[in-house]
């Protein structure tokens, strides 16, 4: 029986986990950072503070079992705010200590790569994953559950980031990526051509910084004055478009030039139902399958950094029983195998 806690940015989650079976998964979300704009890290760690006792209480209760049964603990410990990160991993170095159950360290990013095997056994190595949230637009190649490659990053924006900007510069609100994707749903993907930067350029990575720039100008030219509301969906389908097809021209490059059969999506953005349909398209088109995890396992959840904290735990039980490990705000390591 493993308890999880994962603390990285706006939300804290706790979940407890039987052999890869999530028992629970609770995720309380700090809502209040949407009048701010975007997350303001003071504010998370202090809310952090606030929420971790009752949110792993009630993954205890849910699961029905009580901090006895617990056997090991996880934490996410990198990268994310240092303060909210902090709260968790303390959090869960003082629960450890106090039950004596070894406690593992887990890296967020990780944690998003596997979550499509999460619900679903039959994924096979090796699998092409696209990781796309807030923080974060990599590609990953991944053979087995500690050897993965980056095959590309973002050079600069994420493509959540992205969604973010450009629903700001539109006067919409934060997280923009929801509000995006459900005003593309009345919209025409094809009235406003917004620029696919690096699409060719046979790399794995990406830019979406150039694509806001692209909106701010064409707003500023063509609606000095206000933003008539008739046109946001189409405005918001076509940004949409423009970011989803850079994602998944990329993807399916990478999975048939690594001959995978499978591609994973994860992350918050992986929630865009765009994304979701037109990777989906193209995957079929070339004898290849989709895994979506459901939705609660796309936004940051501490059941899947239970779900590789258990992988990590039955091939090195030995390693996971000292309480020195620091927290990292730092990005993903280039290689790690
Ligand atoms: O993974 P996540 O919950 O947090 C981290 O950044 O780690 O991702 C949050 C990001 C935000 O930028 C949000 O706008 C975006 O995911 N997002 C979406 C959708 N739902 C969330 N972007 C596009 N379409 C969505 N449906
Ligand atoms: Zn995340």
């Amino acid at each position: 029986m493993l308890l999880a806690i994962e603390s990285s940015c706006d939300e804290t989650s706790a979940a407890v986990l039987d052999n890869s079976l999530v028992l629970s998964n609770v995720i309380s979300s700090q809502l209040f950072h949407s009048k701010h704009g975007g997350v303001i890290p003071e504010l998370a760690s202090r809310a952090h503070l606030l929420s971790i006792s009752a949110v792993v209480r009630e993954a205890l209760e849910t699961a029905k079992i009580n901090e006895n049964d617990i056997d090991a603990i996880a934490v996410t410990t990198e990268p994310g705010l240092i303060g909210s990160l902090l709260v968790g991993s303390n959090f869960a170095k003082g629960f450890a200590l106090r039950l004596g159950v070894p406690i593992v360290p887990v890296h967020h990013i990780e944690g998003h790569l596997y979550s499509g095997c999460l619900e679903d056994s039959s994924v096979e190595f090796p699998f092409v994953a696209l990781v796309v949230s807030g923080g974060h637009t990599s590609l990953f190649l991944v053979q087995s559950y500690r050897e993965y490659e980056v095959l590309g990053s973002t050079r600069d924006d994420a493509a959540g980031e992205a969604f973010d900007k450009v629903a700001k510069l539109l006067g919409l609100g934060y997280p923009g990526g929801p509000l995006i994707d459900s005003l593309a749903k009345q919209g025409n993907p094809n009235a406003y051509i917004f620029p696919r930067s690096m699409l060719h350029d046979g790399t794995y990575n990406f830019s979406f910084s150039g694509l806001k720039t692209s909106v701010r100008y064409f707003l500023q030219k063509t609606f000095p004055n206000e933003i008539p509301y008739e046109i946001l969906p189409d405005i918001c389908a076509s940004v949409q478009q423009a970011i989803v097809d850079v994602l998944v021209a990329k993807t399916i490059r990478s999975a048939i030039e690594f001959k995978v059969k499978t591609i994973t999506i994860a992350g918050g953005v992986s929630a865009n139902s765009r994304l979701r349909q037109d990777m989906n398209q193209k995957a079929i088109e070339h004898g290849i399958r989709m895994v979506a995890p459901r939705m609660t396992y796309c936004i940051d959840n501490a059941a899947m950094i239970g779900f590789l904290a258990e992988k990590k735990l039955a091939e090195y039980p030995q390693e996971y029983s000292k309480l020195d490990f620091k927290v990292r705000s730092a990005a993903l390591r280039a290689k790690r195998t």
